[in-house]
């Protein structure tokens, strides 16, 4: 198993599910979860719709045996995978409120990837929010800093690059990261991609874990590191 060690934390290339983590030990839990290496298999003929929700069954298993009492649970989870998502995690966690990336620079190319359909362009990206407890960690100040004093739940942000990994924007994820991780604890992205997550809170000095099965996506992203 490879990996890279950070002052604050490590990048895994590892399938998530074969990890050893201890049971309750996670308060914050980040992620964007892997809905369109599915849907493309499911497109292309070489996937299913079950192995999508088994995917997503096993994935809420296992984050209400790793999750604290405590915990703040945030996933990307596309439009595509929103219901099955609120679906197999709610009975392990109360869906706190559903936030909202709005994407103030969509790429034109948007408009291409639904061709079946007219559409118009997509500049949201669904996050829900699911939490455990009534002492999870919720920095507002951090959110309203970028909000003129308010507390909304729509995030506006632009997209970083064209990266072929859709890695998250940092601005983003850092806002994400401040307001929902205790800084005394560790905050863990289960499908890291290329560890967008690891390079914020390197900077923001806040424990991180990041676990990537793809090893040419952990090559990659091990470039960052
Ligand atoms: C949507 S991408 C995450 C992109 C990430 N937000 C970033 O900024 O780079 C989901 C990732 O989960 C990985 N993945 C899928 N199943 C996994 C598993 N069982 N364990 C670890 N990683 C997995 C995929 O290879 C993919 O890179």
């Amino acid at each position: 198993m490879k990996q890279i060690k950070t002052n604050y934390g490590q990048y895994i290339n590892a399938n998530f599910f074969d990890l050893p983590i201890a049971p309750h030990s996670i308060s914050t839990l980040i992620t964007d979860i892997p809905y369109l290496d599915y849907t493309k298999a499911i497109r292309n003929g070489n996937g299913n719709l079950s192995e999508w929700t088994e995917f997503v069954v096993s994935m809420s298993k296992k984050f209400n045996e790793i999750c604290n009492e405590n915990a703040n649970v945030l996933i990307f989870t596309g439009m595509w995978g929103e219901s099955i998502v609120l679906k197999y995690m709610e009975p392990f966690f109360d869906l706190k409120q559903k936030l909202i990336w709005e994407i103030t620079n969509p790429r034109p190319i948007d408009m291409l990837q639904n061709h079946r359909m007219k559409n118009m362009l997509n500049v949201i990206e669904p996050i829900s929010w699911f939490v455990r407890g009534k002492d999870y960690y919720f920095n507002d100040a951090y959110i309203r800093k970028f909000q003129n004093g308010r507390l909304l739940n729509v995030i506006k942000c632009g997209r970083s690059s064209n990266s072929p990994y859709s890695s998250k924007p940092l601005m983003l994820i850092e806002l994400l990261v401040q307001t929902f991780t205790d800084p005394n604890k560790v905050v863990l992205d289960p499908f890291a991609g290329v560890g967008t997550l690891g390079r914020v809170c390197d900077k923001a000095d806040i424990n991180w874990v990041c676990v990537e099965k793809n090893e040419k996506t952990f090559n990659e992203g091990a470039k960052n590191f």
